[in-house]
């Protein structure tokens, strides 16, 4: 009897289980509640899988679109696996009822877009795969749901761009995985909101520059993983990231590291630069912690210019990898097994550099005789050898050839024929007065190009059609007088001119045309007394733009319209007497250093600087005629300001700098030229700003004699 009623309440308790069939497609193993109808090309989710599974794996089928509640019959899931299912499109709603499912994979489908409530009700969710899709873009808000979250895989996608808070909501997410994109823009904010963010792997993409204001918000970050972009240097604390402690440069093109790179990352105890195209490298300053720095693949050699390097981390028990590119002697050998005192310029033999390269080379291996060809980091050095032509037959994988200080006067068609993979091209000194067309045909990969020091006035577009990767064009030290019409219209990729110290006289309209991804612009040391007010009508992503020392007699404030990312603005060296209202303005946003030394400035009117403030970190004044300055109360986040040599005239109208220097912890030079009796004093001591009859009276008359002289158009007189 016992036995009956027992075995009916169990039949009772089981019935919802027994009653589930397994779905023809599918194997069941009910006992650990998994299903798996793998490789069926089913188009849609089998019907009748039991209620209770937890385990379903739906790999390989062709589901097209996953439609609203297609999950409701299985609310108990925790794992879900759909790769392989041609998915195109995940309805609002699809996972709704899925409250207990830890791990979806989505990978390997065709998803290109996410709706804002595709993964509505996976509250639970710690894993989300959508590597190898087809999502180009992702709205803010999509994982808005996923406050559960602590792995986030979007690798292998065509992702070009990450807006600003794109991530909102993933607060206990831990890694996010951007891998294999095509990433080139990232939003100041896109990762905002992050706390618990560990780990960024954001290699293989198309960043040519450190993101350094979107990275410093991951304030918890420990591992950056940022390998395989197309960067090019690393300036001046780049990285400032407060928790970062391993940090991923490798297999890029960078060539510069400044020394201060890492200052403000002080918990950094890896940085991988390993394959890059570093040539030398300087003591890095504030990495406390480090204890291991990867240069290997680099080409450094292990002279005297690296000693105070090799002290350095000696001292601070670094733990470098890195193999001697040269001199002779120690080509090859690790840093780690020399001393620092060993390593000496000068007194080699130069043969002593060349023979070991050329027996080590195997018998087929090209190589111009006159050359040093350096296998191990596929550079040719052909510098100084007196060529009058370029040489033939350079081993097929050069990456540099440095052909600078010989004399090529022109550069013929196909000079380069068959340098596919050349990266750098140093062209210097070499007496340059023609690029004939074609002259870098199948140059497909060059993205630096020197030709500084040469004889160039002209230059016909059609020269870099065969160069479109170009990102840095050296021109500097030429004989330009204007800059070549449309010269740069087929380099969409161009991030760097430098044309200083030419000749050029005026920017007419539309100067830079086709070169919309310029940042720099370099043309200090020219004659210019002209801009446009359209001349950078299509460089919006202006960064640095360097106007010093020529001949300009006013701010070119309708120029810098539309730069709304100039962050950096020299003008020193320009005959400009007078700041006008506004002159800024459209910068004053973005801008954060600010040159106008030396320019025999006499005034700045009230509102000369009006909408910056905040964001400037440095600003020079020094070595002009300034009496005064309009009110500075919102320079607040100044880090540098240079007020020396100037004629401040140290009587009540100056009281206002006098408070705000006393205010800033910083070192500003300001001494007063007037009145008699406290000249020379600093600005910032000055015992009193007093305006007595007579001084008053003196000040206003120069002042209007100044503004008469200076510009008749009406303004107010500065004082604060
Ligand atoms: C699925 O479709 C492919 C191509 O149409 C076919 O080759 C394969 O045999 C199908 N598999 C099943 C299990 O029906
Ligand atoms: C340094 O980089 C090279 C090349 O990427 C790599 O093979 C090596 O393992 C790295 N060394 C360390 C210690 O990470």
């Amino acid at each position: 009897m016992l036995w009956t009623v027992l075995t009916l309440l169990i039949m009772l308790f089981m019935e919802p289980l027994l009653c589930d069939r397994c779905p023809r497609k599918c194997i069941c193993d009910n006992l650990r509640a998994f299903v798996a109808c793998t490789n069926k090309n089913a188009t849609e989710v089998p019907a009748s899988i039991p209620q209770f599974t937890q385990k379903l794996d739906l790999r390989g089928n062709d589901l097209k679109v996953i439609p609203t509640g297609s999950f409701f019959p299985t609310p108990y899931l925790t794992h879900l696996s759909l790769q392989k299912c041609n998915i195109e499109r995940i309805e609002e709603g699809a996972f709704r009822g899925l409250g207990r499912l830890v791990f979806l994979n989505l990978g390997s489908n065709k998803i290109s877009f996410i709706y804002q409530e595709s993964f509505d009700g996976l509250s639970s969710l710690q894993q989300l795969v959508l590597e190898k899709n087809r999502l180009e873009e992702i709205k803010p808000g999509a994982f808005g749901q996923l406050g559960f979250l602590n792995f986030l895989n979007l690798g292998e996608n065509f992702l070009v761009y990450l807006p600003d808070m794109l991530f909102q909501g993933l607060q206990q997410v831990k890694w996010i995985r951007l891998s294999n994109n095509m990433i080139n823009v990232i939003s100041n904010e896109a990762f905002a909101g992050l706390p618990n963010l560990r780990r960024l792997s954001i290699d293989h993409n198309e960043l040519q520059y450190f993101q350094s204001e979107a990275f410093t918000r991951m304030s918890g970050l420990t591992r950056l993983e940022l390998g395989w972009n197309p960067m090019t240097f690393l300036s001046e604390e780049a990285v400032h990231m407060a928790s970062l402690k391993q940090l991923f440069l490798n297999d890029m093109a960078i060539q510069d590291v400044s020394f201060k790179a890492f200052e403000k990352s002080p918990q950094l105890s890896l940085i991988d630069l390993s394959n890059n195209q570093i040539r030398s490298i300087q003591a890095l300053s504030g990495v406390e912690h480090l204890n291991r720095l990867n240069l290997t693949g680099n080409s450094i050699r292990c002279d005297c210019y690296l000693r105070h390097f090799k002290q350095w981390a000696d001292s601070q028990r670094v733990k470098v990898d890195l193999i001697c590119s040269g001199p002779g002697h120690f080509r090859g050998d690790h840093l780690d097994s020399l001393r620092a005192i060993d390593l000496k310029c000068g007194n080699f033999p130069e043969e002593e550099d060349n023979q070991l390269p050329v027996t080590q080379k195997p018998e087929d291996e090209i190589c111009p005789r006159i050359c040093d060809c350096r296998p191990d980091d596929k550079h040719v050095l052909c510098e100084n050898k007196y060529l009058q032509q370029i040489p033939k037959r350079f081993p097929f994988d050069t990456t540099l050839l440095d052909l600078r200080k010989n004399v090529f006067n022109s550069i013929f068609k196909e000079a380069f024929s068959g340098m596919k993979n050349v990266v750098s091209l140093h062209l210097q000194n070499c007496q340059i007065n023609e690029l004939q067309p074609g002259a870098f045909i199948s140059m497909d990969n060059l993205v630096y190009l020197y030709l500084s020091h040469n004889h160039l006035s002209q230059i016909d577009p059609e020269v870099f059609r065969d160069a479109p990767k170009l990102g840095y064009l050296y021109l500097d030290h030429n004989r330009f007088t204007t800059i070549p019409m449309g010269a740069f219209k087929r380099l969409p990729n161009l991030f760097s001119l430098h044309m200083q110290h030419n000749s050029i006289s005026t920017l007419p309209d539309n100067i830079m045309s086709g070169a919309d991804k310029l940042h720099w612009v370099y043309l200090t040391g020219n004659n210019i007394n002209y801009i446009a007010q359209t001349a950078f009508k299509n460089t919006k992503h202006l960064e640095q733009l360097y106007l010093d020392e020529n001949l300009l007699l006013e701010v070119p404030t309708q120029a810098l319209k539309g730069m709304s990312f100039l962050k950096e603005l020299r003008l020193s060296k320009n005959p400009i007497r007078y700041i006008g209202n506004g002159a800024f303005l459209p910068v004053s946003r973005s801008l954060q250093h600010l040159y106008l030394s030396d320019l025999g400035l006499e005034q700045i009117s009230s509102g000369g600087f009006t909408g910056l403030g905040r964001g400037i970190k440095s600003l020079h004044l020094d070595n002009n005629k300034l009496q005064n300055l309009p009110n500075m109360k919102d320079f607040n986040g100044l880090e540098l300001i240079n007020l020396a040599n100037n004629l401040f005239n140290c009587d009540c109208h100056l009281l206002h700098l006098h408070r705000w220097i006393n205010s800033l912890n910083l070192k500003v030079g300001a001494t007063c030229a007037g009145p008699k009796s406290v000249k020379g004093q600093k600005v910032r001591n000055a015992p009193f700003f007093k305006c007595h009859g007579n001084d008053k009276g003196k000040t206003k008359i120069t002042k209007k004699k100044r503004s008469e002289k200076v510009q008749p158009t009406t303004r107010k007189a500065t004082h604060g």
